[in-house]
């Protein structure tokens, strides 16, 4: 049987923190052998909040594509491609803006909350309101099953399915409706709700170690404990939702030890450090091999590239067909 095909991807605004690593990219190292995985980076989609500093895309596409690599992302196994390459996303988002409605983007809760993180409450680019239908063209080029996701980009696959299934039942059943897998969501080491880079509460998987200790020596811990003695409450304390997501093998015994004021905040931030540089050194010592020669991450993205256009032309043809604009033959088509 053939294998059901994942759509997955980040946007590239710089480089992937632990965040991603939680809430991402751990999920699709670890589906891509059960799936045939397409990895987007969405580079239009960052042009949404950043049109004025095209620039930047090139260091952010080469960033995300050697963070995904790193972290064990295989190229061999996994469809690693670059969103404005491929026509068929673009093409599709056209199509597709007429069967969404502005009053359903703007209800968008995720649109809402990044809007006002980039205040755009008064004044919206057509094209960050409308980014979510280029998502649905993201997700439905290839023929995508499956989308590991973020909780966050719930609405976004929401709308995905509405679209494809208003698009099959106006014109024919063509396209696939895809299912959202949730992944878990890091909260900050400040506290915050979410680690993100605009918030500045962010652990770069390319932080050096130095980087990593100063920012968790930072962190905030359970405020009500003043002395090391004091009993803790580890589900309120950052440090110790890190523990969680990072340290399997002693989380519990840490959670014991907090909870009877047995260890204090300054040796369970000590080792959550050297936890997380251990887990960080072997994909720090990849990410310098590959920095070394871009070249070669260029050409993985250029195969994926050519493979991910390859399956666009498909699914083309099924919708110039289901619309019935397909009027001749294109060197496209054939
Ligand atoms: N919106 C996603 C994010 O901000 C990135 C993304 C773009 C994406 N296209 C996608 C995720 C398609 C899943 C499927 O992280």
């Amino acid at each position: 049987m053939e294998k059901k095909r994942i759509l997955t991807g980040d946007r590239p605004t710089g480089p992937l923190h632990l965040g991603h690593y939680v809430g991402s990219v751990a999920n699709r190292v670890k589906l891509q052998d059960t799936y045939d995985t397409f990895i987007i980076i969405a580079d239009i989609q960052a042009l949404t909040t950043n049109f004025d500093r095209p620039e930047k895309l090139r260091q952010d596409v080469l960033n995300v594509a050697m963070d995904n690599i790193a972290c064990g992302v295989d190229p061999k196994k996994a469809t690693l491609f670059v969103q404005s390459m491929v026509p068929a996303i673009a093409e599709l988002t056209a199509i597709y803006s007429n069967l969404v409605t502005v009053q359903q983007l703007s209800h968008n809760p995720t649109i809402k909350t990044e809007a006002a993180q980039y205040h755009y409450e008064e004044s919206m680019p057509y094209g960050f309101l409308g980014y979510p239908v280029s998502q649905a063209a993201d997700i439905t080029f290839c023929r995508a099953n499956l989308v590991p996701v973020g909780e966050d980009q719930a609405p976004h696959i929401e709308l995905t399915r509405r679209i494809v299934r208003k698009f099959n039942a106006i014109y024919a059943p063509v396209l696939i409706e895809p299912e959202a897998i949730f992944n878990p969501r890091l909260i900050g080491l400040d506290g915050n709700a979410k680690m993100s880079k605009s918030l500045g509460n962010a652990i770069y998987l390319s932080d050096p170690s130095d980087e990593v200790a100063r920012k968790v020596k930072l962190a905030v811990t359970d405020p009500a404990r003043i002395h090391p003695s004091d009993k803790g409450h580890p589900e309120v304390c950052a440090v110790f939702a890190y523990h969680q997501a990072f340290n399997p093998d002693t989380v519990k015994d840490i959670q014991q030890q907090c909870q009877q004021g047995k260890i204090g905040c300054v040796p369970c931030k000590n080792l959550l450090i050297e936890i997380l540089n251990r887990f960080l050194e072997p994909i720090r010592a990849r990410r310098t091999e590959m920095e070394k020669n871009p070249d070669l991450v260029w050409d993985i993205l250029k195969s994926g590239t050519e493979r991910a256009r390859a399956e666009g032309e498909k699914t083309m043809t099924l919708v110039w067909e289901a619309m019935k604009i397909n009027y001749f033959p294109t060197p496209r088509s054939t």
